[in-house]
C-alpha cells in the first residue's frame, strides 16, 4: 500500500479548519450568571464565592472547601496549613506540572521526586516508601489526566510513616477511586479551574479538606492572613475591624469567577460523560493501530478523562514524537504534551543534579506521549478527524 501524502509534505489535510487542542465550553446560563454578578456590583470575593465553597464541598463530599485563584495557590495553602518548614521533604512524582514541585520550594523545603507507574503515569507507591527519610512531612500525589492514584497504598504508607497526603487533583473532577470521589481520598485536595480544566473559570482553584483547622488557616492565609475577609467587613453583620494574624497571600477567588464555577459545577457529570464517550471512540479506533497505545485505566477507578494521553510505539516508526505532532498539526489537529517531567527542567535538574535517567519511566513515557483533543462539544466528525489524522500520520511513518 502506498502511504498517503501528508499535509506536511504538500498533501491534502484531514481538516480544512484546525481543531484546537481545547475549547472551553461556556453556555448561556454561565454568561447570564456572570452578567448578574456584574449587575449586582459585587465583583470580588463575596456571596457567590461563599456559595461556590459550600456547593463544591457538597459535590465532592468534603467538609470544607476554600475557593482560591489557582490550584497552585491551593497547594501552597495546604503546605502552609500543615506547617511545612524549611528543610522538610515532600515526596512528589516526576511526571507532573511544575506547580506540584514549586510550592514545596516556596518553603525552603525539598521536593523529593520519585518515578511513576508506567501504565497510569501516577506516583509509584513503592518509590514513595523508598524515598521517605526522617525529614519527610508529606506526599503530594497527582491524579494524572484525571485517573486517580493508588490511594489505598498511598494512605497506608502515609499512616505508617505519619505523613500528610495531599492530592494534586488539578485534572480529577470528577474522578472516582473504588467508588469514592477524588476530594475525600487525601488529607487535603487541590483542584484547578484553569481554562483547560474540567471546570474552567479562566483562573481558579479549590482546596478541600475535612480538617476544620486547616480549612480556617487556608481561608485566612488566602486573604493576607486577615482575621476577617472583605465580605464580612463590609456587610452589616460583620465589622470594620480585622487583625493580620500572619503574612498571608492574595489568593482569593473573585465572585465573577465563582459565578462561572457555580454554573459549571452543575454540569461536571455531563461533561465527564461527553469526554468518556470521546475516549471510548478513540480507544476502540486506536486498538487497530499497532504504532499507538491507548491510555490504561485501572478497573477500580473512574477517570475524569481530563486528558487523552496517546502513547506512540516509537520502535516501528521512522520519526520521533515531535515530528508526529508537527504532522498532526499540518493535518489540522491541535495537540499538546503533558508533561515534560520535572527532573528535565533546569529549575530541578540544576538544583539536584538529575539526569534524564534519574527517573527512567517518566523520561521514557514522556518521549512518546501526545495529548489529543478531548473536550465537551467536540462533534463526531471532530473525533473521527483526530482518528483519521493519527492513522494517516503513523501509517506514513511506519517502517
Ligand atoms: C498536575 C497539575 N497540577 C497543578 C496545576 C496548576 O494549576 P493552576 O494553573 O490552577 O495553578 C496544573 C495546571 O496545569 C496541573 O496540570
Amino acid at each position: 500500500m502506498i502511504a498517503e501524502q501528508l499535509a506536511l509534505d504538500g498533501g491534502i489535510p484531514v481538516r480544512e479548519t484546525r481543531l484546537p487542542f481545547h475549547r472551553p465550553r461556556i453556555e448561556e446560563d454561565e454568561i447570564a450568571e456572570v452578567v448578574d454578578t456584574l449587575r449586582g456590583g459585587w465583583l470580588t470575593t463575596g456571596p457567590r464565592t461563599k456559595r461556590f465553597d459550600r456547593e463544591f464541598a457538597e459535590y465532592v463530599g468534603a467538609q470544607h472547601a476554600v475557593a482560591v485563584n489557582s490550584a497552585t495557590a491551593a497547594m501552597h495553602l495546604a503546605l502552609d496549613a500543615i506547617g511545612l518548614q524549611p528543610g522538610d521533604e515532600v515526596v512528589i512524582p516526576a511526571y507532573t506540572f511544575t506547580a506540584t514541585g514549586e510550592v514545596v520550594l516556596y518553603f525552603g523545603a525539598r521536593p523529593v521526586i520519585v518515578d511513576v507507574d508506567a501504565a497510569t503515569l501516577n506516583i509509584e507507591p513503592a518509590a514513595v516508601e523508598a524515598a521517605i527519610t526522617d525529614k519527610t512531612r508529606a506526599v503530594i500525589c497527582v491524579d494524572l489526566a484525571g485517573t486517580p492514584c493508588d490511594y489505598d497504598a498511598l494512605r497506608a504508607i502515609c499512616i505508617r510513616h505519619n505523613l500528610i497526603l495531599i492530592s494534586d487533583a488539578a485534572h480529577a473532577l470528577p474522578a472516582r477511586y473504588k467508588g469514592q470521589l477524588v476530594g475525600t481520598l487525601a488529607d487535603l485536595t487541590a483542584f484547578s479551574f484553569y481554562v483547560t480544566k474540567p471546570l474552567a473559570t479562566g483562573e481558579g482553584g479549590m482546596l478541600v479538606t475535612d480538617n476544620l483547622a486547616w480549612a480556617e488557616r487556608a481561608q485566612m492565609m488566602s486573604l493576607h492572613g486577615m482575621s476577617h475577609d472583605a465580605w464580612k467587613r463590609h456587610t452589616a453583620e460583620g465589622s470594620w475591624y480585622y487583625e493580620v494574624v500572619a503574612p498571608g497571600y492574595k489568593y482569593n477567588l473573585t465572585d465573577v469567577a465563582a459565578a462561572l464555577g457555580l454554573r459549571q459545577l452543575t454540569k461536571q457529570d455531563r461533561f465527564r460523560s461527553e469526554r468518556a464517550a470521546i475516549a471510548t471512540h478513540y480507544t476502540a479506533a486506536f486498538s487497530e493501530i499497532p504504532e499507538v497505545e491507548a491510555p490504561t485505566v485501572p478497573d477500580d477507578v473512574e477517570t475524569a478523562w481530563h486528558l487523552y494521553l496517546l502513547r506512540l510505539n516509537l520502535e516501528p516508526l521512522t520519526v520521533d514524537r515531535a515530528r508526529v505532532i508537527e504532522a498532526l498539526g499540518a493535518e489540522g489537529i491541535g495537540t499538546s504534551v503533558h508533561f515534560i517531567p520535572l527532573h528535565l527542567h533546569p529549575a530541578y535538574k540544576d538544583r539536584y543534579g538529575y539526569t534524564p535517567d534519574s527517573f527512567p519511566v517518566a523520561y521514557r513515557e514522556y518521549r512518546r506521549a501526545i495529548s489529543l483533543p478531548i473536550f465537551p462539544g467536540m462533534t463526531q466528525d471532530d473525533v473521527s478527524d483526530v482518528v483519521a489524522a493519527v492513522a494517516k500520520v503513523v501509517g506514513h511513518y511506519r517502517r
